[in-house]
């Protein structure tokens, strides 16, 4: 059955909306570099430049009655009635309407009594601009007296202020209107070396800046006064809440077109004099960019070049499989979020405000992991930053704010988890560029002023941290909480209001946790692999003794019998244990425990696997952990404050079934790796829209598990590292097409019916194009390797020196 709500266009790497009403709004994000806008199918969200914190451009409520208003709104006057081509805000009914969600731009078609009207939403490469090119067409038999008239909302940049601060921002709105441009300056007059212009490439007739003249201080944007009487009243904000209006007129003629752009601009004029005349704001820059914008074909232009940025991006990696889903997700929209996710962390979504969480240490460092490929640049000096925000103990700032890169403290440290992933990333990194150069980057210590130890330092300080801090059973300590930021063993809150994140105090805290033991075995085995491959035999030979030592704690005290436990608290007792009343098996520590090596000579992995099969898994997903909690328990924390089936309480984290594929790859089971990975993948949810509700093209965070009132319900779209690892369980576990030190790995783990698949894969400056047979139907295990004909031994595809193609033949058996 397919959606009622649109569908995929593959060919164009468009999702499809073509009802407006989506079950929930169904976003996208414009920009690649550092302006970024929030657009929903309904042209709904905001836009801020870096960090969306501390440099907001337009408004954006979250919580609102109806959930997604305020947004690129045009409103179109034909006559009497007044219409909007995304639907909102009048909701007006449509004759059509459509919506695009592309790569890096959302184009929305409205019609209606013949007049067609297409907003193409884009943020140009390299630019701090956001486009609207707005085409307007009489598709019917008469001459259409037209009148349109745009509408965004204005942000006093600092968020939070914004958004509280009232006895203050009522007063502070400025603007300044110059021909078609509307300058928003507010803070300009003091400390602020920056402004948003909002301008039309078209000669305008009439324009808006105050809020309560354009809507009326007593209407919805739905009612918005000036649309409906039919005329700009030239209002110029002082004060209150500044918006940007632009009124066009407009007469087509039958069949007649006429295509112009609005242009939404953040200007810096840092090392510019300030003001062109006392109190009046130089726009020199602002000019200038918007005239860039009104040169004939300059749009269009600057259109092609975010489809062929695209388009070159995602030719990395390309996957031509038996699974509809899969090669979708591979070819297009995985990679896509994975490029989001590492932009903006978990800042900015439909459900994160963009003023709470920044860059988060564990996450992005997670991030890196599906996105290195595209850009390893970027993800080379992400590493960096990440490493600048640890401690020289070895702790980490959890998140930093984009904007000054500095650890943000209001968040809280002591996540025992956070300062392992840097070893995961910086791996990823060198064995997908080769780049061993990474690793003597001088990277200094947060709190360590002047200081400049290599980034190799930054690891081994990270291995330190974790055997420094270890309990009664030899395992991790877990400090606030690992990688569940839910599992709050050391905080025994009972104050509403305070953070179960920051609250309780770790300092000689009890709490052990196999998950991050799980972690550290797969860490030390990361960095023994890169000593050697640095010919520092001495160093891995100790990595491995660590290895050993911890294995050896967690099959001893970890076991439980059919599965791993998942931690002991601070009375040193098991969490995820059969001997709990609620909480008896827990899907992290399976995962990471066989990741990390543990249970593969004893049986133990795959009984593991087995019992996260017979007692988490669902039609929607792998569960957290069974039985649900039902009711709060102070030793265990947050995880326990949500209501049975919800979030970290027993809902399907789409993050943590990833790691459940790769264990089914890490033992060679095929069809359990494909099964695990299908139940979350977005794409494969269109048949069951209504329940899932969220979009069907990118991960949520989660989807509410078998003990909720409504399971497989999904929330939480788009920020979540399911989208790094699902990349990385598909391309590298299923597909087995793995970048490391020495070449390509081949080691794919598939489902016996498929019988072969290609991927095209770009590696360090090579095209590769990948062909695996799969004639006796096996899950894995490759019988011959050729490379441009000639047969290789092992598995491990050898750097080529150009550019490619370079032809890569496997038989598997
Ligand atoms: C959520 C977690 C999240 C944490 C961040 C919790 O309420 O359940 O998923 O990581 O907040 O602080
Ligand atoms: C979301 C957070 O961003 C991530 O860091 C954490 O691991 C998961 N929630 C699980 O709690």
């Amino acid at each position: 059955m397919k959606s009622t709500y649109g569908h995929f266009d593959d060919a164009a790497r468009e999702y499809v909306v073509t009802r407006p009403d989506t079950p929930l709004p169904w976003l996208n994000y414009l920009g690649q570099d550092d302006l970024y806008g929030l657009c929903t199918n309904t042209a709904g969200g905001y836009t801020f430049w870096r960090d969306a914190r501390l440099r907001r451009l337009t408004r954006y409520r979250h919580n609102n009655v109806p959930y997604d208003l305020g947004g690129r709104y045009l409103y179109v006057r034909d006559g009497d009635a007044v219409w909007n081509p995304g639907w909102k805000p009048t909701k007006t009914p449509l004759d059509r309407y459509e919506c695009r969600h592309g790569l890096g731009y959302t184009r929305i078609t409205g019609a209606k009594d013949g007049v067609e009207v297409e907003l193409l939403f884009f943020v140009p490469l390299g630019e701090n601009a956001e486009v609207w090119r707005t085409t307007v067409r009489n598709r019917s038999g008469a001459r259409k007296d037209l009148r349109l008239f745009s509408y965004l909302e204005f942000c006093f940049y600092e968020a939070l202020n914004d958004m509280t601060n009232f006895q203050r921002t009522y007063s502070i709105g400025e603007v300044e209107v110059e021909g078609s441009a509307i300058y928003h300056t507010t803070e300009y007059r003091e400390r602020r070396d920056h402004y948003t212009v909002f301008a039309c490439t078209r000669e305008v007739a009439g324009f808006d800046t105050s809020r309560d003249a354009f809507v009326g201080v007593h209407n919805g944007l739905h009612e918005a006064a000036v649309p409906f009487e039919g005329a700009a009243r030239g209002s110029v904000a002082h004060g209150w809440n500044p918006i940007g209006s632009h009124q066009v007129d407009l007469a087509l003629e039958p069949g007649g077109e006429e295509s112009f752009a609005f242009v939404l601009a953040y200007v810096d004029n840092d090392g510019v004099d300030r003001f062109e005349w006392p109190a009046v704001v130089n726009k020199e820059r602002g000019r200038a960019l918007v005239e860039r914008y009104t040169r004939e074909g300059a749009v269009d232009e600057a259109f092609d070049g975010v489809r062929a940025f695209w388009d070159d991006l995602l030719s990395t990696f390309e996957v031509d499989c038996p699974d509809e889903h899969a090669q979708r997700m591979a070819n297009v929209w995985n990679p896509y979020q994975c490029m989001a996710t590492f932009n903006l962390s978990r800042a900015a979504s439909l459900f994160e405000s963009g003023i709470g969480r920044g860059m988060g240490f564990r996450d992005s460092n997670q991030d890196v992991l599906g996105f290195v490929h595209l850009i390893p640049d970027r993800a080379r000096q992400r590493i960096l930053d990440l490493a600048g925000t640890q401690l020289s103990d070895g702790t980490c700032f959890h998140q930093y704010q984009p904007l000054t890169k500095q650890g943000n403290d209001a968040i809280g440290g002591d996540f025992y988890d956070d300062h392992l992933w840097l070893i995961l990333s910086t791996c990823a990194y060198v064995k997908e560029t080769g780049d061993v150069a990474l690793l003597d980057e001088p990277v200094g210590y947060a709190d360590t002023p002047g200081s400049a130890e290599t980034l190799l330092h930054h690891l081994e300080t990270s291995i330190a941290y974790t055997l420094s801090r270890r309990g009664e059973h030899g395992l991790p300590l877990i400090g606030h909480a690992d990688w569940n930021d839910c599992l709050n063993l050391n905080c025994f809150s009972t104050q509403p209001d305070e953070s179960f994140q920051t609250a309780g105090d770790v300092e000689g805290s009890r709490a052990e946790s196999v998950m991050i033991a799980g972690l550290f075995l797969y860490a030390c085995r990361e960095l023994a692999a890169l000593f050697r491959r640095l010919g520092r035999a001495g160093e891995a030979t100790r990595l491995d003794g660590l290895h050993a030592d911890m294995l050896s704690a967690v099959e001893e005290h970890a076991w439980d019998g059919d599965w791993y436990v998942r931690a002991f608290d601070a009375a040193g007792e098991p969490v995820g244990s059969r001997v709990c009343e609620e909480g008896q098996i827990f899907i992290e520590s399976q995962g990471w425990c066989v990741l990390g090596g543990a249970g593969g000579g004893n049986g133990r992995a795959r009984r593991a696997l087995e019992s996260v099969d017979e007692r988490l898994a669902t039609e929607h997903g792998i569960v957290l952990h069974q039985p649900a909690y039902t009711r709060y328990r102070v030793e265990l924390g947050e995880i326990s404050s949500y209501p049975p089936g919800y979030k970290e309480n027993a809902g399907v984290f789409c993050h943590n079934n990833t790691w459940i594929t790769l264990a089914w790859c890490s033992l060679g089971e095929g069809e359990r790796a494909l099964d695990t990975y299908l139940a979350i993948c977005p794409s494969a949810q269109e048949s069951r829209i209504d329940t899932y509700r969220s979009e069907p093209y990118v991960y949520a965070q989660v989807i509410a598990g078998r003990d909720a009132a409504i399971p497989g319900e999904a929330k939480n779209s788009w920020l979540t590292g399911t989208a790094a690892w699902t990349f990385v369980s598909l391309s590298q576990g299923i597909l087995g097409v793995k970048p490391d030190y020495d070449g390509l790995r081949i080691d794919p783990c598939i489902p016996r019916s498929w019988r072969s698949y290609r991927v095209r894969r770009r590696f360090r400056g090579t095209r590769y194009d990948i062909s695996v047979e799969n004639p006796d139907g096996v899950c894995s295990g490759v019988r011959s390797l050729t490379v441009d004909g000639r047969a290789v031994d092992g598995n491990v595809v050898p750097p080529a020196a150009g550019p490619g193609p370079v032809r890569v033949d496997v038989v598997l058996g």
